[in-house]
């Protein structure tokens, strides 16, 4: 079912400015990605998603888009971009890109025309500009990236922006806004694109009459409630929309939310039949290391999102969050926590989104010095909040040279590489039993080859210690055993032919015995 690769794909996230550097500015860029899909393909995933490579002044790393329908300069050339879709389909790699379409750029030029324009005017009318009171912005609505949502023009007016300054919100009521999407996305279908990955894509649609919050840090309110500006019933129509034009292609395109929601059924309410295909799982991506809650955001998952008929999907780290090794503990704890945690998530049914360097064991990078941090939220929190930037330093390709491979010997790169990166390189870790590159190459070649691993939608619980998850799942005749030892004893299970462990174990007779933290496949 060529159409449906999206169900049960593993999906690589390239954060592009921090992948491979093609030129030695420094910087990633789009021949750097091409040089490296062998390595991807060797990996055994079967989908890129590069985030935004769009002509951009780069406020928020290419998430603040000047021109839609053009790769940025220091990234590339659209001859760069149809290059690189062309050869990762000659690889058998899928490519999904990014679209962000809450906001432009403050150097888009339909925001340029809005600023030279009166208040009133249907240049300004693309977004969502608004009188205040007196010296107040129009409502109490904060900035994700802290501070207020409003920046306050010379005439008076005010307009929203619920991320940077430079990240003017758009307005989805104007119809040329919902048409000049429904041309941004047809631009990169045809160019050859599978998918997009829609960047806040619950905040489009903002409440009538713009109410206030009446709260303070409202982001986190979102875990419980849908807020004014987030997760409004009215952008599901968007999706409708957008669904009818990935449909005209053959096979069909794919939409995946950035969708944060209170639960996962609010979520499941972008995946229906009319709508998008996938949504991130960020409620398993926020739980942490605890048998018993892991356990329940599986469950809770696995009724919700099926249920609408979408695949379930998982993922533990992206470009927004710090890496999960880290937030396991960091360390070689950490580290192990998070390939046993590998093993456990490519075990579920769906589809998973594994993020650049976790198959090499990256930790966050916590301590980058001030002067190199780019992220906007170390300025926009008044420098109490470093930011994303430490799960952006560049990957480390070989074990020597002064970018360690993402670069040419001899360049810089935009953000400094911890030394004992080196000992992480793809060419350090290429080869040697154990290490978390062959971990992870082993599990997605034995992932793709297994029927029991990834297809379907439910799994089968076995009893254990409430610190042991185990579960099966039988697919074509074969059952495939999964158990993960979350508890701080040696768990005892019966393990026959054992696949695949994310670490050393015993073996006593017929059993295994599972050390803490880590996780084993055996078929029965
Ligand atoms: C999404 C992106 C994030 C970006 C924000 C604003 O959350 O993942 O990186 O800063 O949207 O576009
Ligand atoms: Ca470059």
């Amino acid at each position: 079912m060529a159409g449906d690769w999206w169900r049960d794909a593993v999906i690589y996230q390239v954060y592009v400015r921090s992948f491979a550097d093609g030129n030695g500015d420094g910087i990633g860029d789009l021949p750097g990605i091409r040089s490296r899909l062998p390595y991807l393909a060797g990996l055994g995933v079967d989908a890129l998603w590069i985030t935004p490579f769009y002509t951009s002044p780069m406020a928020d790393g290419g998430y603040d888009v000047a021109d839609y329908r053009d790769v940025d300069p220091t990234l590339g050339t659209l001859d760069d971009a149809r290059g690189l879709v062309r050869a990762a389909h000659e690889q058998g790699l899928k490519v999904i890109v990014d679209i962000v379409p809450n906001h432009t750029s403050s150097r888009h030029e339909w925001f340029r025309q809005a600023l030279q324009s009166a208040p009133g005017s249907p240049e300004r009318d693309r977004y969502l500009f608004r009188e205040g009171t007196g010296d107040a912005p129009p409502n109490d609505w904060e900035s994700v990236f802290g501070g207020g949502a409003w920046t306050r023009l010379p005439d008076g007016q005010w307009y929203l922006h619920l991320f940077d300054p430079t990240q003017p919100d758009l307005n989805w009521a104007n119809p040329q806004v919902r048409d000049e999407f429904h041309d941004v996305l047809r631009f990169w279908l045809d160019l050859g694109v599978d998918g997009f990955r829609i960047d806040v894509a619950h905040g489009m649609v903002k409440q009538d009459g713009f109410p206030d919050v009446g709260a303070q840090e409202q982001h986190k309110l979102l875990e419980t409630r849908p807020l004014p500006y987030f997760d409004q019933d009215g952008v599901h129509e968007i999706y409708r929309e957008w669904r009818k034009v990935l449909d005209t292609y053959d096979p069909p395109r794919i939409g995946v939310a950035e969708a944060w929601t209170a639960t996962a059924e609010r979520l499941a309410r972008y995946l229906r039949p009319d709508e998008l295909h996938q949504a991130f799982n960020f409620h398993y991506l926020t739980t942490g290391w605890e048998a018993r809650a892991l356990r329940e955001v599986v469950d809770h998952s696995l009724t919700a999102i099926p249920a609408v008929g979408a695949p379930a999907t998982w993922v533990l780290s992206n470009h927004d969050v710090h890496r999960h090794a880290t937030r396991y503990g960091g360390g070689p704890a950490g580290v192990r926590r998070a390939r046993a945690a590998i093993l456990l998530m490519l075990a579920l049914p769906g589809s998973v989104y594994l993020y650049q360097g976790e198959e090499l064991g990256l930790e966050e990078v916590l301590d980058l010095p001030e002067e190199v941090l780019q992220d906007p939220m170390w300025e926009r929190s008044g420098h109490t909040d470093r930011g994303r930037d430490g799960c952006r330093v560049p990957i480390p390709w070989t074990r020597g040279g002064s970018a360690l491979g993402f670069g040419a010997d001899g360049s810089t790169p935009w953000l400094p590489q911890p030394e004992a990166w080196s000992e992480l390189s793809v060419e350090a870790q290429t080869g040697v039993e154990g290490s978390t590159l062959e971990l992870y190459r082993g599990a997605l070649h034995t992932r793709r080859e297994h029927p029991a691993l990834g297809a379907g939608d439910a799994v089968d619980w076995q009893d254990s210690e409430p610190e042991v998850l185990w579960f099966s799942r039988t697919a074509a005749g074969r059952t495939l055993h999964c158990a993960v030892n979350l508890g701080p004893e040696p768990a005892r299970l019966p393990a026959g032919t054992v696949l695949l462990a994310s670490d050393e174990y015993e073996v006593d007779g017929s059993d295994t015995l599972l050390p803490t933290d880590t996780s084993v496949w055996w078929e029965a």
